[in-house]
């Protein structure tokens, strides 16, 4: 049987990882700064994360939703206290797009509408709601326009005003910072009258934080940059290092009812150490304070680039735009300097590097990225 060849790869297999380093088959040294996608935050093979998973593994791995599983309660609680918001409620599953999909049913089910406004180059997944509310029609098959989308262009509040007026809006989804869209911040008094203007409406404020969140920009998520408390937060990608575990965090206005929401793998032992151990090496190695210091550090220099036409972003979520295509530099970048990064669109490079990233490992970016 063959994969099912949907993805183009680069020839690079990679084999061992430790840190903020990749082996590959060759036993050739990469530096990461795309972290698997936003994915890797307390770095490869954290010898308490091996820990962790190997002695849970060991002890009971997965059993279903139906019996008290503790280990949901000591992550729900740790990650309240880190995150800032102790007073929420925690729901479990799998991937990022699954978050979404639940955050905007629990939406629908609390206030009984349908219809959804995103944002002009919004990416939230590809399952059944999450893709409705992506700005991508190649990413929607013929089944998928089921739902009422509203696609207002990012940061126009005006627009949103407009269409929150007749208070049928279920809900607002919007990234934390768009990443596939091009590493947009928006800017904290957009979020703050977004809000406002949701509360006002009775429609429902989603965050999606799955790539933005976690540590990443240098505050556990990067609404808090704009003092906004929304209804439901949704977090995958650093949540666990790689292991597939996501949620949403959901607001106390909302009401638990028994079978509306379900997973047959979400929230299980092994993805709950793997959680567990995340947060707690988060918390423990501050990497939150540490991405907002070496990103602070890495945009400043890269800031003194002149081909580089605008440098993006906050803490380890960096954008940065060309004027003109960028593959064959990010190509040389990964087989000549050996070192992993994103790339959106055409002209734009995004470096997504694991939290735990050094002002060296920094150093060592910048020197390969001037050779390039
Ligand atoms: C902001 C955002 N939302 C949702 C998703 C979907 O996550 P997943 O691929 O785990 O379904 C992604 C993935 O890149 C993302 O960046």
């Amino acid at each position: 049987m063959n994969f099912f060849d949907v993805y183009p790869r680069w020839q690079i297999e990679p084999v061992k990882a430790k840190g903020c380093r990749i082996y590959d088959s060759n036993g050739v040294e990469y530096l990461d700064f795309y972290g698997g996608h936003a994915v890797i935050s307390i770095g490869h093979s954290h010898p308490r994360y091996v820990e962790a998973l190997t002695e849970q593994l060991s002890r009971i791995g997965f059993y279903s939703n139906a019996v008290i599983n503790s280990l949901q309660n000591e992550y729900a609680e740790k990650l309240g206290a880190l995150s800032g918001y102790p007073e929420y409620s925690l729901f479990m599953v799998n991937s990022g797009a699954e978050a979404n999909e639940n955050a905007l049913k629990l939406a629908s089910f609390h206030n009984g509408r349908k219809k959804v406004v995103s944002f002009k180059n919004s990416f939230h997944g590809r399952t059944a709601a999450a893709v409705e509310v992506t700005d991508n029609p190649k990413y929607r098959a013929p089944l998928n326009s089921e739902m009422e989308v509203v696609f207002l262009p990012f940061g126009d509040i005006e627009a949103v005003r407009e269409t929150l007026a007749a208070a049928d809006v279920s809900s607002v989804i919007i990234e934390g910072i768009q990443g596939i869209g091009g590493i947009q911040v928006p800017p904290p008094e957009f979020l703050q009258e977004l809000q406002q203007i949701c509360k006002t409406a009775g429609t429902v404020l989603i965050l999606d934080e799955i790539q933005s969140g976690y540590g990443r920009t240098g505050r556990f998520f990067a609404h808090q940059y704009s003092n906004i408390r929304p209804d439901i937060i949704t977090i995958a990608k650093g949540m666990g290092n790689g292991f597939p575990v996501s949620g949403m965090l959901v607001s106390p206005k909302f009401k638990a009812v028994h079978g509306q929401l379900g997973t047959t793998f979400g929230g299980n032992h092994l993805a709950c150490a793997a959680a567990i151990a995340v947060i707690d090496i988060i918390r423990d190695e501050n990497l939150i304070s540490n991405a907002a210091t070496v990103g602070d550090y890495l945009a400043k220099e890269l800031r003194r680039f002149p081909q580089i036409r605008e440098v993006r972003g906050q803490g380890l979520m960096i954008g940065l735009e060309y004027s003109e295509p960028i593959k064959p530099l990010r190509d040389r970048l990964l087989f000549e300097q050996k070192v992993f990064t994103g790339i959106t669109g055409t002209n734009v490079f995004r470096l997504l590097p694991p939290l735990c990233l050094t002002q060296q490992d920094a150093d060592d970016f910048l020197e390969r990225f001037e050779k390039n």
